[in-house]
């Protein structure tokens, strides 16, 4: 793959995978596997030399923010680590002025926030692209990562069965998103109240490439029968800590253990996005197990991010 080659993505938002075409969402995950090999053999891959990105965040981070500070890094760039307890949109600065200051100092804005509609208001006010490190409502640069993973343990996308269990949450959406465009099936298992919105199982529809098929059950056993992935999540996000205990009582039963992951082919591979409530949505066996690939998943954010960043700045 030649990197210095002119791509499509220059310039692009990335927001929602709703806005991805299948082609550039597979763009973005071969070039995550090329640059990830380059790491890997030592070539170093300075592609966003004297570049820096502005990284707003409104919730805690592990991954996201050190893999994007280190991707930065490694591409030759600088990424800053702005708390907006420090910034003074925490002071009520608004996310407009916020929004045309950044973009005059840095040449992309990643941001992890509450409300994907602020997201969206920051990248009408900035010249340059805007990344979206997690709202609410989505959370797509996980999904690259998710894909990549799959990738790596499967040899291919298309065709593939992905049966998420618990909430129909901010990653779960952005799965919906991630599955249609790469032509896979995916059965989210989610009790009544916790199903994805309405309006996320629509835009799937609308985005499937050939060989996609989105559906919504309750029973776990049934989502997890013949999967090649099993996918969960915490039962709690940030944010919602005041319901936690309404939520673990209602999702009690979509818990991923040895007894679920029989139930898939046995070369199912298990991921979660990390941070794990361990005994909760998952247990230890589980994600220490042979099947897991949730160590993997989470080192493959940095070089997901890579290809963002490479291609979007
Ligand atoms: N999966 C994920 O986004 O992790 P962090 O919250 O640690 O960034
Ligand atoms: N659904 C979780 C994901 C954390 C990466 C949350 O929003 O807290």
């Amino acid at each position: 793959m030649d990197l210095n080659q002119e791509n499509s993505l220059r310039g692009k938002d990335y927001i929602s995978l709703t806005d991805y075409k299948p082609e550039e969402f597979r763009y973005l995950l071969d070039l995550a596997v090329e640059l990830k090999a380059r790491q890997k053999k030592g070539i170093p891959h300075p592609l966003l030399q004297g570049k820096t990105l502005a990284m707003i965040f409104q919730k805690a981070s592990t991954r996201t923010r050190v893999s994007f500070e280190v991707a930065m890094y490694h591409l030759g760039g600088l990424g800053m680590f702005l708390s907006s307890n420090d910034l003074q949109i925490g002071r009520g600065e608004p996310i407009q002025d916020t929004a045309r200051v950044l973009a005059s100092y840095s040449e992309g804005i990643l941001i992890r926030t509450f409300s994907h509609q602020e997201v969206i208001s920051l990248a009408r006010h900035a010249k340059v692209p805007v990344i979206n490190g997690l709202t609410d409502d989505e959370h797509p640069t996980q999904a690259l990562a998710d894909m990549l993973t799959i990738l790596e343990a499967k040899g291919k996308l298309q065709g593939l069965k992905l049966a998420y269990f618990g909430d129909g949450n901010n990653v779960a959406v952005s799965l919906i998103h991630a599955c249609a465009l790469c032509g896979m099936e995916i059965v989210l298992s989610c009790p009544e109240g916790y199903r994805p919105p309405e309006k996320a199982l629509a835009q799937g529809e609308a985005m499937k490439a050939p060989g996609a098929r989105i559906t919504v059950v309750q029973d776990p056993k049934e989502a997890a029968a013949q999967a090649d992935v099993l996918y969960t999540d915490v039962w709690t996000s940030m944010g919602q800590e005041k319901e936690s205990a309404i939520r673990l009582k209602a999702l009690g039963g979509y818990q991923v253990n040895d007894e679920l992951l029989k139930l898939a082919k046995p070369d199912a591979i298990v991921l979660h996005c990390l941070p794990a409530h361990r005994g909760e949505e998952i247990t230890d066996s589980v994600m220490e197990g042979p099947q897991s690939k949730i160590f993997e998943e989470a080192e493959n954010r940095m070089h997901a991010h890579k290809a963002i960043l490479a291609a979007l700045l």
